[in-house]
């Protein structure tokens, strides 16, 4: 439909009908909606009449091809203008066949995979009738207490963009109305959700603008420039107000700033919960705020639908506003094509073929290969030995636990554990697999795993967080190991045998009591359902791991947040130098984190050679060409990500120790070298100013390349040209 007839669309409807468009409910108010018993229980207590339900404009977190179908038929037959709903769910990291969690995925730094992954999901949602998915999260974290880190790719702001991008390009691919086999993407949650103070849930975000602009919103900008239909509004306040009812950010920023003309949605009671903030008096004073604002949809609460209209007759709220929102979700239905069809990809046939299907399980095994990282490797523990025999122990030993918060429709069942993985791979009679509680380890499980070590070769421990202890309202204070897994290690490293360690958590832990104990150390995350498989496939070397860490482990919570793009101080700490007393540091404790960002190692080993530059300066019209030789130095094939660092000597503003400005991933066979070329321009050295102005300074600047963000070689070079405005 063009324009004109949508505007038309808008004219034939009742002020009723319009507001209606911009409430969103869950599956069950439609679901049970010729089912008076329904009626009478969450619809009462939200107070919504039985008309706004069969109004309203979208649904949340139903699917199912059938289900969805008998939805929309029947919310059709009593809609006067045949204007369809909107169907949509959270698939944050896979449909049915579940990836892994987007940490994870940030840790493979393969932009293709994640691609994959969302066309994957996007797939198997959109023949199981979903339209919009609330995905891809793009917070920037810093915070490894707070559970929804899990969510994120990480601490980095130009990874996190990259990323974005690729999961909307995925998720959307070019033409929503051809191809019905992909979703609309929402990006969340603007703005710096991921910057809770104390990494405690919902909590307080203050931050300069200066610092939004640099580090936070980046990612959201980048999904917003890659097309992203719908923008999610979050929890927390931004300066003081909250996002869901914030001009300036939402109305000031996303669309008169960035020209976003998509639709924007509140969080989960995010315009109700404007009163417990503070920022309302009551729920009429929240859609006030909200619909000024500029968010289009409410999420689960009923400010809009009860008191828009009293707002609009006080004069408090214009009409055209309402018009504005109502006409951008018809467009949002229209490019999705659910006017001509409202059903789109929603089809039974196709459901049972496409979920889960074998490609799809080799998408999710890949990307679950290549997220794993390995952080510490001694005494060549790893891979497990051909003949060894192996004491698999934990509560991950055979636990399907693996698929990660925010795999809604996901099935534990469809995961094959890693023991009976591990089983398959090793051949009979050389694994013994002995689970044990997550939080409680009893005197039987301990008897028993700590025979099975002695009489093994080698112990790999199966550790970690049940997938609870992350995600949405899972922040921890302390982010140790439990203690009843702690007190397993401690036992059997007395037995001295060779001791490697497999990681299930959703978030970057304090690894005390673990890393030091352990000679190996492999980190699976959550890797999803074909996570049994790609970690049994890297613990016997049949893969090699390849994934980098995006987010830094800390030694202990108290260095929190510790991440690598910090700043330097007046005065800085100098290794070698701990005598020192007035200097930044701790007093029990390093500076640096126990695994820094980009770090993660392999079965193969690469030797660097020194950068080389095309030139010691660059200019606004003359990029600079870096390139580095990375052998292969080992007996295996791998994967080795070369990462490139930049420093600005000296700033208006003071700038990061380090900044990732670009990768490259190169593939190396034994004893191959390869060459990582490299192309920094000028605009790459921008950032913003005190003014907000977003320039660069001329002068010295420092390049680093290497494995990881910590240990690299280095190199100088200036920038010449215009100073800018300072
Ligand atoms: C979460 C969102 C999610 C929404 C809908 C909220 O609690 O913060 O990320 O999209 O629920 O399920």
């Amino acid at each position: 439909m063009d324009e004109q007839r949508l505007l038309a669309l808008v004219d034939r409807m009742t002020p009723e009908e319009k507001i209606a468009q911009l409430q969103q409910l869950i599956g069950a108010f439609y679901e049970g909606f010729h089912d008076v018993e329904l009626l009478t229980g969450p619809m009462e207590e939200l107070g919504i009449s039985q008309e706004v339900v069969r109004a309203s404009g979208s649904a949340l977190n139903l699917s199912g091809a059938e289900t969805i179908t008998r939805v929309q038929q029947a919310y059709l037959e009593n809609n006067r203008l045949g204007i369809p709903l909107l169907f949509m769910a959270d698939v944050v990291h896979g449909f049915k066949t579940i990836f892994p969690i987007p940490l994870a995925m940030g840790c493979s730094w393969n932009l293709e995979l994640a691609e994959e992954s969302a066309r994957v999901a996007a797939r198997e949602s959109a023949v199981s009738g979903l339209h919009v998915t609330f995905a891809p999260m793009v917070d920037l974290v810093r915070d490894p207490r707070w559970g929804r880190v899990m969510e994120s790719t990480g601490e980095d702001p130009y990874l996190n963009a990259l990323f974005a991008r690729a999961m909307v390009r995925g998720y959307q691919g070019s033409d929503l109305k051809g191809d019905t086999e992909r979703l609309a993407a929402c990006v969340k949650h603007f703005a710096a959700y991921g910057a809770p103070e104390g990494g405690r849930e919902y909590n307080t975000v203050d931050m300069s603008e200066r610092n939004l602009r640099e580090y936070y919103l980046p990612a959201y900008r980048a999904a917003v420039d890659e097309g992203a239909a719908l923008v999610m509004a979050s929890f927390n306040t931004v300066d003081g107000i909250p996002a869901s009812g914030n001009e300036k950010l939402m109305r000031g920023l996303l669309r008169g700033e960035w020209g976003f003309d998509g639709v924007l949605i509140s969080d989960w009671a995010s315009v109700r919960e404007l009163v417990a903030h503070g920022a309302a008096e009551d729920d009429r004073e929240a859609a006030l705020r909200a619909i000024r604002a500029g968010l289009d949809i409410e999420m689960m609460t009923p400010c809009y639908v009860h008191h828009l209209p009293e707002l609009i007759e006080q004069g408090a709220v214009d009409p055209k506003w309402i018009d504005e929102a109502v006409l951008r979700i018809l467009k949002l239905k229209d490019k999705l094509g659910l006017f001509e069809k409202p059903l789109r990809g929603a089809d039974p046939a196709r459901e049972k073929e496409l979920l889960l299907s074998p490609e799809h399980r080799r998408a999710a095994y890949e990307l679950a290969v290549e997220s794993c990282v390995l952080l510490k490797n001694e005494g060549g523990v790893l891979p497990l030995a051909p003949e060894a025999k192996v004491a698999l122990i934990g509560p991950y030993a055979e636990s399907d636990d693996i698929l990660g918060w925010w795999s809604c429709n996901g099935e534990r069942k469809d995961a094959q554990p890693l023991g009976a993985a591990l089983a398959e791979r090793l051949g009979a009679g050389r694994l013994t697999a002995v689970p044990c509680g997550l939080d409680r380890v009893t005197a039987a499980e301990l008897d028993a795993a700590l025979a099975a070590a002695r009489s093994a070769d080698t112990v790999v421990l199966a550790l970690g967080e049940a997938s609870e202890m992350s995600g949405e309202g899972a922040a921890r204070t302390d982010i140790r190991l439990p203690a009843a897994q702690l007190e397993l290690v401690r036992r059997v490293k007395e037995l001295g045998k060779p001791m490697a360690a497999v990681l299930f958590n959703g978030r970057p832990l304090d690894l005390s009591g673990l890393y030091e104990e352990a000679d190996a150390v492999l980190e699976a995350w959550f890797p999803g359902t074909e996570g049994g498989a790609a970690v049994a496939d890297l613990l016997v070397g049949r893969r090699n791991p390849s994934g980098r860490l995006t987010m830094s482990f800390p030694r202990a919570v108290g260095q929190i947040p510790v991440h690598y793009n910090q700043f330097s101080t007046g005065r800085p700490f100098q290794p070698g130098r701990e005598g020192d007393r007035y200097v930044s540091k701790y007093l029990d404790c390093p500076n640096d984190p126990l695994l820094p960002f980009g770090f993660g190692l392999s079965y193969t080993d690469f030797r660097y050679g020194e950068p080389v530059l095309g030139s010691d300066r660059i200019s606004r019209d003359e990029p600079l060409r870096v390139s580095v030789e990375v052998a292969n130095t080992g007996r295996r094939a791998g994967v080795e990500t070369v990462q490139l660092y930049i420093r600005d000597v000296a700033g208006e503003v003071v700038r990061p120790l380090r900044e990732l400005k670009a990768y490259v991933r190169l593939a190396l066979e034994p004893g191959e070298t390869g060459k990582a070329e490299f192309l920094l321009t000028e605009e790459q050295l921008r950032y913003h100013h005190s003014d907000l102005s977003f320039a660069s300074d001329p002068g010295a600047f420092r390049l680093y390349v290497g494995g990881n963000s910590r240990d690299t070689r280095e190199a100088a070079f200036t920038l010449v040209g215009q100073a800018s405005a300072f």
